[in-house]
């Protein structure tokens, strides 16, 4: 397909739609939803998607929503104490366990693993949350205290594994360290210690650990002045973006954050359409939406107003006639050939991609492009 160019008062439309969308698809206990109807993800909530859909519906006003996610992971987390206890005592005696035994990247409404295999074993998320977290109760100055709990078993489980190889935002490539990865855990540490969110004992620990992981970040995760998409490496990935903002870990006006969005525009966007990575063949290698919008706002971060307004209006114009946004476009594929195979097996792209809708609407509001009062009161008037 090729994107159409929205007029202002469609964006603020496709806004309203997001944010309704994403509210009344939020579930009883809390979880968003990755997308309601695309076979492979129903039922299911990941902590990476709902983070950054729990950050875009908190900037776009919608206060008890982000709260009920967030009540939801520190729920969800706190009944996996006990492994996670277990996690970090055989860790710390020299026998860390395998990676199916590691926490989820996903769960079910319910907070259980579900029955289906999946690729599992992810540490951003278990990061990310605690971000996000973090942003909305500075948002809104809310009261951290009843997620203090759940950020520590969240921080113990990350003290002990940030180290370790696994799958990176695209479930792929569990043997490797990846850099959107560390820059996900260290904006959690991050924020752990903004916040106050541990213990003294607990936030000594997490400064060592932090200081560790930036030296790690910033040398093996840099390569020819850029960051990396895993230690060893040489390419990038779409992801990387986020370490530049909204995660804030690289600083949007240092040479590796300008190098970094330089080559992640060369390298991987199309006329304003982001790809995940060179060798994507997740339904032939389309652009996405959620990834334009990501560089968008690491674009923003560093100055170029211009260039993320084009990165807005692109992923804004991949909504569908009936308003949805999907996971990803398919006007320029990286391989086209594996297109098919991808429809056959899970059925056409996931749309609406809730991720796709919160990150439209983050960088949106960040651009100043949709109108927040209007947006809450529509949104006030229907809940
Ligand atoms: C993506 C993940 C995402 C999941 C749910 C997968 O296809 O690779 O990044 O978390 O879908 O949206």
């Amino acid at each position: 397909m090729t994107p159409r160019a929205l007029a202002q008062d469609q964006i603020q439309l496709l806004a309203d739609h997001s944010l309704t969308l994403i509210t009344e698809l939020q579930t009883d206990e809390g979880a968003y939803p990755a997308s309601p109807s695309f076979s492979a993800y129903v039922g299911y909530s990941w902590l990476r998607d709902g983070a950054f859909i729990a950050d875009g519906v908190s900037a776009a006003g919608a206060i008890a929503s982000a709260s009920r996610f967030f009540d939801w992971c520190a729920r969800t987390l706190l009944a996996r104490t006990g492994q996670i206890d277990e996690i970090v005592r055989a860790t710390a005696s020299g026998m860390p366990p395998s990676g199916e035994k590691m926490l989820p990247a996903r769960f079910t409404f319910s907070g259980d693993d579900g029955t289906d295999d999946w690729w599992d074993f992810q540490l951003d998320g278990y990061g990310t949350w605690i971000w996000a977290l973090s942003q909305h109760l500075e948002r809104h100055d809310l009261d951290g205290s009843p997620y203090h709990d759940a950020v520590a078993v969240t921080i113990d489980y990350l003290l002990a594994s940030w180290q370790r190889p696994c799958y990176d935002w695209w479930e792929e490539h569990a043997q490797h360290t990846h850099i959107s990865t560390l820059a996900c855990i260290a904006a959690g540490f991050e924020a752990t210690l903004r916040r106050n969110l541990v213990s003294h004992e607990r936030a000594a620990r997490v400064t060592t650990e932090l200081a560790a992981l930036r030296a790690r970040l910033l040398s093996d995760g840099v390569q020819d002045g850029h960051l990396i998409k895993w230690i060893g490496g040489t390419a990038v990935d779409g992801s990387l973006a986020s370490a530049i903002a909204p995660l804030g870990v690289i600083e949007p006006t240092s040479s590796i954050a300008r190098r970094t969005i330089d080559v992640l525009e060369s390298h991987l966007t199309v006329n304003g359409g982001t790809h995940r990575y060179l060798g994507d063949t997740f339904f032939g290698g389309g652009q996405w939406p959620l990834l334009s919008c990501f560089l968008g706002l690491a674009h923003d971060a560093a100055g170029d107003r211009t260039r993320a307004n084009e990165l807005f209006e692109w992923a804004a114009a991949t909504a569908t006639t009936n308003l949805d946004l999907p996971e990803q476009v398919d006007d320029h594929l990286i391989a086209p050939g594996m297109r098919q195979e991808w429809i056959d097996r899970w059925g056409t792209v996931a749309t609406p991609l809730l991720w796709s809708h919160a990150m439209f609407l983050r960088l949106g509001i960040q651009l100043g492009r949709i109108d927040t009062q209007q947006l809450t009161a529509n949104h006030e008037r229907t809940a």
